[in-house]
């Protein structure tokens, strides 16, 4: 039997996919501008993000939008059911969107687009002076929109909440106040370790980037990644995007002279690409069918990166087949090897950081992009406080701006309130592993290969849910209380013991 008129949330849900399909088209477009697109092509590309960003604007202002939005909301549906999820991320895009007149959001865009560009010659040529100027308006620019969307307590929470709902700096600054005063501590026991001597070897050698790769290959597919449903290119900076659920793909680098790490690189990657193939495909275009907020996505990238990808037992099962590979590896006992992926000692740059510094890395900029919204740091001054800070928090100061303030692109892309995502990322991940181990073995999983009993507890607990929680619920869910830094002290504390003790 067919009704004859549809419900309004019907109508509606039919109409957000649609244009869904032809917003998402963005990523597609963002996945060629990293990686194969030619230099000159930048300017009419903005153009093409800015027209599809304009017609998802003018959808969802639209008055048949807000009608239909409005009836389904009075249709009554169940707390907690995936129409009435959908129905409470609609009307949180729509708030977020009216907040924010559109010409502002078209500069954004606009500018940021443009600042990439000259970013990437300032750091080539470690010129602040050239990008600084362009910073200085994207952060008004980024504080102008922060007014619009308001907050309670502080700007910066205005745009936090963009990269993860209801999370406010406040409880930031308590879960890394914890997570800086312990990792301090733990990284003065490694550094007095180092200088008496315990010092992982340095893994030397050529490795080939076509053996590389089909050695990343090998490992993707056997921990689970569907090579049919995804690919793997070359990128400087690696990352995973979806374009549709039949095509998630990951982007990896490879160093001639340092096999591993494109494989942590390829690993994280994989976490994000997982994640998103778990999410039900029939879900695709409706809020719900989106993974749930950056930090539980970095919570699975760093999982299979860290929490299993640097595990004593992964490399059991895999050094064998990495030596094959590469036969000078023969030389370096397992043990060894193991050692140099874990090795921890501060550095300059936060994406060749490990584990333990890691979070320093974020916390510092976390206090720093804080400064800048809430205008208590002229950007200006951001140079010299950032060495500062540096200073302070490792104790070794950056000779180059390319390794200090220049080096991610972030900020000059606009995206003020993520860095924080990425240690919340840790902490979740820590946490996971901690709940997981409660139903799993997880070491004997790794070592006998049966990567489907741990991507099976991650595909029920959190993957088939997409965003049919908010957040933090979902991390509730999942193990049993809110984001808690302790599991991650923990965690790198065992760690520190087994290799520093
Ligand atoms: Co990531």
């Amino acid at each position: 039997m067919e009704t004859l008129t549809k419900s309004a949330y019907e109508e509606l849900i039919e109409e957000v996919r649609r244009v869904h399909h032809i917003t998402s088209v963005r990523s597609l477009l963002g996945w060629d501008q990293r990686t194969h697109m030619p230099r000159k092509a930048v300017k009419f590309r903005a153009m093409q993000y800015a027209a599809l960003t304009e017609y998802a604007y003018n959808f969802i202002t639209s008055d048949r939008f807000v009608s239909l939005l409005e009836r389904a909301e009075s249709e009554g549906y169940a707390e907690g059911s995936r129409e009435s999820m959908n129905l409470y991320w609609l009307r949180r895009t729509y708030e977020k969107t009216v907040k924010v007149p559109l010409d502002l959001t078209l500069r954004l865009i606009r500018k940021t687009t443009e600042t990439e560009v000259i970013w990437r010659e300032a750091k080539a040529k470690d010129r602040p002076d050239l990008v600084l100027p362009h910073l200085k308006e994207i952060v008004e620019l980024e504080r102008e929109k922060a007014a619009y969307l308001g907050y309670e307590s502080e700007p910066y929470d205005a745009l936090l909440d963009g990269y993860e709902p209801g999370l406010k700096a406040e409880h930031v600054e308590r879960t890394f106040s914890l997570l800086k005063e312990e990792t301090v501590k733990l990284l003065n026991r490694v550094k007095e370790a180092r200088e008496s001597g315990r010092v992982p070897e340095t893994i030397r050698g050529r490795f080939p980037v076509e053996d590389q790769r089909r050695f990343h290959l090998f490992l993707l597919r056997s921990i689970g990644y569907d090579l049919e449903a995804g690919r793997l290119d070359e990128t400087t900076h690696p990352f995973a995007v979806r374009i549709t659920p039949g095509d998630v793909r990951i982007t990896t680098r490879y160093k001639e002279d340092d096999v591993t790490d494109g494989i942590f690189s390829t690993l994280h990657e994989m976490g994000h690409a997982l994640y998103e193939m778990g999410v039900p495909e029939e879900w695709f275009g409706e809020p719900v069918g989106s993974t749930s907020s950056l930090s539980v996505h970095e919570s699975q990238s760093r999982f299979w990166e860290n929490v299993i990808g640097r595990s004593p037992e992964f490399w059991e099962r895999f050094y064998p087949y990495l030596q094959a590979f590469f036969p000078s590896l023969y030389d370096v006992s397992v043990e060894g090897f193991l050692f140099a992926v874990n090795d921890m000692k501060p550095s300059f740059i936060r994406i060749e950081a490990d584990e333990l510094t890691y979070n320093l890395h974020i916390i510092l900029r976390f206090e720093l992009e804080r400064d800048l919204i809430n205008g208590r740091l002229n950007v200006e001054d951001l140079p010299e406080a950032w060495n500062q800070k540096f200073r302070e928090m490792f104790g070794i100061t950056p000779p180059t701006y390319r390794q200090g303030f220049l080096q991610d692109i972030h900020w000059f892309s606009g995206s003020f309130g993520y860095f924080p995502t990425y240690a919340f990322g840790n902490v979740i991940a820590a946490q996971i592993r901690n709940s997981m181990g409660k139903d799993v073995d997880i070491p004997s999983a790794v070592r006998s290969g049966d990567f489907g009993v741990i991507l099976g507890w991650l595909r029920e607990k959190i993957h088939r849910h997409g965003s049919l929680y908010r957040p933090m619920d979902l991390v509730r869910r999942a193990t049993g209380e809110d984001p808690n830094p302790a599991y991650l002290v923990d965690y790198l504390r065992e760690k520190v013991e087994r290799f520093y003790g």
